[in-house]
């Protein structure tokens, strides 16, 4: 783990006149695992949608690399090495487990880096081999969600922001899901993610970020925010 690979510093971000994120600064390590925690719409998506280049902030200044990139469009942001696993998946719901992942990969027209991009996400999720015809929208849930990580997991990131990965799925698929999550980052991928079930999450990630109405209120080293009474109370119904 060394320097920082993300830089938020003081985003805000607006739909209309509504001020969805309010002034957050942020910041994630190469090799970390950071976790986003806050509820229904405290701007999480918001925030995440503007790293990856599919909101314009309205103020401040995001930095990847240590290269600016705010205001960079979302597949100039895919090539610099950051790729973002939307919440609710978004499959193309009418194409093959493999016809989605290879559009994850962005016009790599390296035939043999495609393959064996495919071949690692297989060997990561090889439920998605078995069904690697089958059209997306008849796959479950859980399914599904290996899937929309695999096709992020195309573009060969270096930072990779899930979304919300848990959303409909049973405690045991969270579970696994969030496995696999580690055995990425293993990999070398730093991961932020945005996450409602947050015990889970935190118990992942090396450091977390809480978030109420658009603005960071809390954060700190993933084991003191799962020991706070507070976030205990806010965010995990204890
Ligand atoms: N496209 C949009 N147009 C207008 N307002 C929006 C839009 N997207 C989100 N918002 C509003 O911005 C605020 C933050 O939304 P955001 O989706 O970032 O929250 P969130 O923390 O991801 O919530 P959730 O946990 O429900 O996913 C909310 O009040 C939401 O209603
Ligand atoms: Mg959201």
């Amino acid at each position: 783990m060394s320097g920082p690979i993300l830089q938020i510093s003081d985003v805000s971000c607006y739909y209309g006149a509504m001020r969805a994120v309010n002034g957050v600064s942020l910041e994630v390590l190469k090799g970390e695992i950071v976790a986003i925690i806050g509820a229904n719409g405290s701007g999480k998506s918001t925030l995440m949608k503007s790293v990856a280049g599919l909101i314009r902030p309205e103020s401040g200044r995001i930095k990847f690399e240590g290269e600016d990139i705010s205001g960079v469009p979302a597949h100039r942001i895919i090539y610099k090495g950051i790729s973002y696993v939307p919440e609710g998946r978004r499959l193309f719901a009418n194409l093959s487990v493999r016809e989605n992942l290879e559009l994850g990969a962005f016009g790599e027209r390296d035939r043999r880096l495609v393959n064996e991009r495919i071949a690692s996400v297989f060997e990561l999720f090889p439920i998605l081999k078995e069904r690697e015809r089958q059209l997306a929208r008849t796959m479950s849930g859980g399914e599904q969600q290996m899937c929309a990580i695999g096709r992020g997991l195309m573009s060969a990131p270096k930072l990779l922001m899930l979304d919300e990965l848990s959303l409909g799925l049973m405690p045991s698929l969270v579970e696994k899901v969030l496995e696999s999550v580690v055995e990425i980052n293993k990999k070398g991928v730093t991961v932020l993610l945005v996450e409602q079930m947050v015990q889970e999450a935190l118990e992942i990630a090396s450091r977390g970020y809480v978030i109420q109405v658009g603005r960071i209120v809390r954060d700190g080293a993933a084991d003191e925010l799962l020991n706070s009474d507070e976030v205990r109370k806010a965010y995990m119904g204890m």
